[in-house]
């Protein structure tokens, strides 16, 4: 089953708020919903992100009653402004919407052609997910050796994608290779995607695996127990610096200062050239009752009047990461002048 998916004129979504406690699938058929799930986390990780808002501008453009391609293109950019507004740092968000709305201003024909022009292109940017994280599999795997142990932070599996995943794409492929690798799982304060999302999906792989907390993971590391560092990007700019989820950057370090290799996971969809460093990209902070509704033991863990900051990506700078995997290739250093390579073909 895909993360996202469409079906019988709906956007179907997996809800990851609830899982693994129950797997269920939530249909969706108007903009400001998928808008408004993005935001909710109902569906998250950069690529299914993405996929989401294509589909849901799929939708507002069978919501909207214009007969006139005009104002249906009209109707479309304004849902498209409401669906880039949704999250802030995952640049494939703004990719995909502004990938379909080139397909739809460019569309021959009629309202319906166009509303049909702009569904197939959102159906084009999902099956070309799935078909991204096998090679950016392929690539990584060639990276990992029989018997490593790999930490992994935050989800970056099919739930962040549209199936597959990116650096748990390759942790999947090499493990199909016949690689033994377990993965350390970090738990990923505060909303909890290792601990909840990448343990379900490595338990349903049959790849050995042990939950950390985010702070055990430099101890690990100075212990010589883990050989590799694989992550996602939510934004990579052209420098080579990479916007993660918080503890990203922490990991980097630790990674570093014990020789150990760390690799983002990161399609190309994911690169931002526009953006001479990470210092430029958009960080996302939420609610800080996602940090404060914490229970330990059934007990809330704050007391009431607590006060708490839930910034939600940070940034690893280049000269921590080891290389870049990309559907292309990995990237090593000089990544200003090879991501550009990547990205353009040059
Ligand atoms: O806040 P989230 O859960 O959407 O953050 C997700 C991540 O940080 C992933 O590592 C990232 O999207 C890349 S993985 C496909």
């Amino acid at each position: 089953m895909r993360t996202v998916f469409w079906e019988e004129n709906q956007l179907k979504m997996i809800d990851q708020r609830i899982l693994p406690g129950r797997l269920e699938i939530l249909a969706y058929t108007d903009h400001k919903s998928v808008a408004q799930a993005i935001r909710d986390m109902v569906v998250r990780g950069a690529p299914a992100i993405g996929a989401a808002a294509a589909f849901g501008l799929a939708l507002a453009g069978y919501e909207s009653a214009s007969t006139s391609t005009p104002d249906l293109l009209a109707d479309l950019r304004a849902a498209s402004n409401v669906l880039k507004s949704a999250r802030p740092t995952a640049v494939n968000l703004a990719w995909a919407l502004d990938r379909v709305m080139r397909v739809a201003s460019s569309a021959n024909g009629n309202a319906d052609d166009l509303r049909a022009a702009v569904l197939d292109e959102a159906q084009r940017i999902a099956d070309e997910d799935v078909e991204i994280n096998k090679r950016m599999g392929e690539h990584g795997a060639a990276l990992i050796n029989d018997g490593d142990t790999i930490i992994h932070h935050c989800n970056t599996g099919a739930l962040a994608t549209v199936d597959w995943g990116t650096a748990l794409g390759v942790i999947r492929t090499a493990h199909e290779q016949g690689k033994r690798i377990h993965v350390l799982v970090d738990e990923t304060r505060p909303r909890l995607q290792g601990s909840r999302l990448t343990a379900w999906e490595l338990e349903q792989y049959g790849i050995p695996y042990e939950i950390i907390s985010d702070n055990m993971a430099g101890y690990f590391l100075k212990a010589g127990k883990a050989q590799k560092c694989l992550v996602g990007s939510d934004r990579t700019a052209a420098n080579g610096d990479v916007a993660n989820k918080i503890g990203t950057y922490m990991l980097a370090l630790a990674a570093h200062d014990n020789g150990v290799p760390f690799y983002p996971v990161v399609p190309i969809s994911t690169i931002d050239l526009s953006l001479a460093s990470g210092d430029l990209i958009p960080i996302e902070e939420r609610d800080p009752q996602e940090v404060l509704g914490l229970e330990f033991m059934g007990e809330r863990v704050t007391p009431p009047n607590a006060k708490a900051r839930n910034i939600a990506f940070d940034v690893t700078p280049h000269r921590l990461i080891t290389g870049i995997v990309t559907e292309n290739g990995v990237i090593y250093p000089p990544f200003e002048i090879n991501l550009k390579k990547a990205v353009l073909g040059q």
